[in-house]
């Protein structure tokens, strides 16, 4: 599922949000600044998110965007941090994808886990995390969090497997160094993740809703966790 954007490891971002997070969290990845209008990219900056301008400003070249906002960059991948899948390497949850199928979706975890302080986001599968469509759904924030592919057994830590048919979540403590294991958009979790569950956990729904969509369901775990 990789494409030219992603071609030699360089991540294309696409619009001034994304851009933005980027220069914020990782500002030594971010190799060129394409801007239709130096001028109008400095006035949105300066609304929008003063504390980048001068970062933005000083990789800035002049090109035609084809992006309503008039601003794309590309950045550098950051080595997988590999830390991350220890038990010992976080102390916020780490968020275990299997088998997204839907680029939107990951990309969607992925912001939602930036933005609750999450430990980080891997996902097993054939999905790439870093498809040029994984980081649109997350607004660069990639650049906030470790984002890796993994293959199940490299991951540790206390496994709590998301299913709608789960235990009841709130009378549980999601504790700090918890992998939280959500499905794909199909199958749910697999066989061999579920295999390695200390814990199956439902968010209670009313009757007759089969299930939430994958990110609603992390959003809404991380957030328990989070406002404990
Ligand atoms: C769209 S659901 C998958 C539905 C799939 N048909 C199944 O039977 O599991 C995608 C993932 O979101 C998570 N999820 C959805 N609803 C949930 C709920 N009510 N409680 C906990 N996790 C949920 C689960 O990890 C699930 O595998």
């Amino acid at each position: 599922v990789r494409d030219d954007a992603a071609v030699d490891d360089l991540v294309a971002l696409e619009g001034f949000h994304a851009v933005k997070h980027a220069l914020r969290f990782a500002p030594s990845l971010v190799r060129s600044v394409e801007v239709a209008s130096p001028a109008a990219a400095a006035a949105l900056a300066q609304r929008l998110a003063p504390d980048v301008l001068d970062l933005l400003l000083a990789r800035a070249v002049t090109r035609p965007v084809d992006h309503p906002t008039g601003v794309r960059a590309w950045a550098g991948r950051p080595p997988a941090d590999l830390a991350v899948l220890r038990r010992a390497g976080r102390s916020a949850p780490l968020v275990l994808l299997d088998a997204p199928r839907s680029a939107g979706n990951a990309g969607a975890v992925v912001r939602v886990a930036a933005a609750a302080g999450a430990g980080g986001v891997a996902m097993t599968g054939t999905l790439d995390p870093w498809h040029p469509t994984v980081v649109r759904g997350s607004a660069g924030l990639h650049f906030a969090l470790p984002v890796l592919h993994v293959t199940e057994p490299d991951v540790e830590g206390p496994m709590l497997v998301l299913d709608g048919d789960g235990d009841d979540l709130r009378d549980v403590d999601l504790p700090d160094d918890a992998v939280l294991v959500v499905g794909s958009e199909r199958a749910g979790v697999g066989p061999g993740l579920r295999a390695r569950a200390d814990a199956v956990l439902a968010l209670p729904m009313r009757p007759g809703v089969s299930s939430l969509n994958l990110a609603t369901a992390v959003a809404a775990v991380l957030y328990r966790w989070r406002l404990r």
